[in-house]
């Protein structure tokens, strides 16, 4: 099944809207050759998302929102609904991040709702997930993470292996640990969809990514891709990431999995 890779930079809390559009400036710049062979993601703050969407017009580069509302309704003050998302420009959202659960107090239920809500809203999910610090990894959990979801929206979403004990550190987790985190994840979703699902699904892995271990995460045929936000606000960083992840697909000789 050939998979195209991806990339995906997770903003967090930062970035103004100046610094987002000049931003998107310089890594265009950079990483344009490679655009074509790796599908790129950037998920901004909700005040900037429409100027980075707006910058990014006429280009592959899409935009994602960092969270939404898990159901119908006006009266959320403070929380953002998949049609807005997608009025600003977003096709994507991300959906489980540790800090969002750890925030709103989120079981694997919650994070299913907010799954279901974007796929209604017409959004492709970008569902991240991995065992809490100190906890053994549990693929079994997608059972309830994907609750009530079909095989042709599953195979349009990409999953973040992101285990809550690699995020902001000086590491990222070994490359053999990303490797099996996303290795069991598809071979939960070959179990549950069946091999042609699973063979089309983007599994990739966050958590400390930086340019100078990317080429080692990437180096298993398991890892579709990777997911950075430190070094995903750097554009001359992000899109040394995406190079890599461009030279990695260009460099096996058949396709994964
Ligand atoms: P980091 O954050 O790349 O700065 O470690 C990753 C994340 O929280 O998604």
């Amino acid at each position: 099944m050939n998979r195209k890779p991806f990339a995906l930079a997770n903003w967090k809390m930062a970035m103004t809207i100046a610094q987002s559009r000049a931003f998107v400036g310089e890594f265009l710049a950079r990483a344009g050759p490679y655009l074509d062979t790796v599908e790129v993601v950037i998920c901004p703050p909700y005040t900037a998302l429409a100027a980075v969407a707006d910058a990014l017009q006429g280009t592959p580069v899409a935009v994602g929102g960092q969270d939404l509302w898990p159901g119908p309704g006006l009266a959320h003050t403070g929380a953002i609904s998949a049609e807005l998302l997608a009025d600003a420009g977003a096709t994507w959202v991300m959906v489980g991040h540790w800090e969002v659960r750890r925030r709103l107090r989120e079981d694997d239920g919650a994070v299913n709702r907010k799954v279901r809500a974007a796929l209604e809203g017409g959004l492709r999910p970008i569902l991240l997930f991995g065992e809490a610090a100190g906890e053994p990894f549990d693929p079994g959990r997608l059972v309830v993470l994907l609750e009530g979801c079909d095989p042709e929206a599953v195979a349009r979403m990409v999953f973040v292996y992101e285990p809550e004990g690699a995020i902001g550190q000086t590491e990222p987790v070994p490359p053999a640990h990303a490797a099996a985190g996303c290795r069991s994840i598809r071979r939960w979703l070959a179990e549950r969809f069946g091999p042609e699902v699973a063979g089309q699904v983007r599994i990739i892995y966050g958590g400390s990514v930086t340019p100078e271990h990317a080429a080692a995460l990437l180096a298993s045929p398991d890892v579709d891709g990777l997911g950075a936000t430190r070094r995903g606000r750097d554009p001359a960083a992000f899109a040394a990431i995406v190079a890599q992840i461009a030279a990695y697909r260009m460099s096996i000789a058949s396709p994964k999995l």
